[in-house]
């Protein structure tokens, strides 16, 4: 199949593996609500494109791509629900639909966001692949998440709010909030396929440029975009003193970061030659998205 038509298939194949898993067990029937309103109700879905398509890169079977996709997802939706809370970014709007703590309540919106974390490790644990391999995903996905990924970066980035940092500070914090979950996604569908530690590294390369593009974007949008584009608020990273690529160097030189970053990202993948068309693809689709 063509890179084209691969990734709205895989769209559709997530779609229905995120139904499935969070259809499984009964709970509290509003705790069961808030999750899916916070995982179903739209959402691009770039990190679980990347496990799909970093696996075809690297010969991975689909049917054991599905885990780490799911599992991914799960996390950055959590990610998403804590990061809209009133403690941290406090955001009435996402995905075009009120925020979980706004459509439930906060207490269960904390709940969501934990229960959507555990879940994340149980799919893990129970996908088709080796239990060698399991292990492996288990721990890049828990390394990615915690204090020294996502949530490291989350503190980083309430830390620096209001607070002027430098480039290095900017680019580490970046790295950390919104990389960690994009380079497991990556890693997840190549080890998922039996990588080597050459081709790993090749993908991490192109994953670091890949999560500091994302968030450059996600930046210049939130100045350029409006509610009704993005689905979430827009200018709220300057109206709370957020530390941003376009906030600390202007929207110019964001620019041109970005295209230096695609080129980054062009040289690591082109030793992979047509296996990596899929990447190729979506590394164009987070620089020039419009949402
Ligand atoms: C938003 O992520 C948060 C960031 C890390 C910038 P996405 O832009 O991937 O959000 P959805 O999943 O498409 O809603
Ligand atoms: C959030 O970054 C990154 C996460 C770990 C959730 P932002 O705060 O910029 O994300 P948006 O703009 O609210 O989606
Ligand atoms: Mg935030
Ligand atoms: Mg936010
Ligand atoms: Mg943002």
């Amino acid at each position: 199949m063509a890179a084209e038509a691969l990734i709205p298939a895989w769209r559709d194949r997530v779609e229905v593996a995120l139904q499935e898993a969070l259809s499984r067990q009964p709970s509290f029937p509003m705790l069961q609500e808030a999750m899916r309103h916070a995982v179903l109700g739209g959402g691009k879905r770039l990190r679980p494109l990347l496990v799909y398509a970093a696996g075809r890169a690297c010969n991975a079977d689909e049917v054991v791509l599905d885990g780490p996709a799911v599992a991914v997802e799960l996390i950055h939706a959590f990610s998403l629900v804590h990061d809209d809370l009133p403690a941290m970014d406090d955001d009435s709007l996402r995905r075009g639909q009120p925020t979980v703590h706004v459509a439930f309540d906060e207490a269960t919106a904390i709940l969501a966001g934990d229960a959507l974390q555990s879940l994340a490790f149980s799919i893990l644990a129970d996908a088709p692949s080796s239990a060698a391999i399991r292990v492996l995903l288990v721990r890049e996905l828990a390394q990615a998440t915690g204090a020294q990924g996502m949530c490291g970066g989350q503190a980083m980035d309430m830390a620096a709010t209001g607070a002027t940092l430098r480039l290095a500070q900017l680019e580490q914090l970046h790295s950390m909030k919104t990389g960690a979950l994009i380079r497991a996604a990556v890693r997840m569908g190549a080890l998922s396929g039996g990588a080597s530690n050459e081709v790993l590294a090749q993908l991490d390369t192109y994953a670091d440029a890949l999560g500091l593009a994302f968030q450059i974007r996600d930046d210049i949008l939130d100045v350029e975009g409006d509610a009704g584009q993005l689905g979430k608020t827009a200018g709220k990273d300057a109206a709370q003193g957020k530390s941003t690529y376009p906030g600390l160097l202007g929207l110019a030189a964001a620019r041109e970061r970005l295209a230096a970053l695609d080129e980054a990202m062009q040289l690591a993948l082109a030793p992979l030659g047509a296996n990596a068309d899929a990447l190729r693809m979506l590394a164009q689709y987070a620089i020039a998205r419009a949402n």
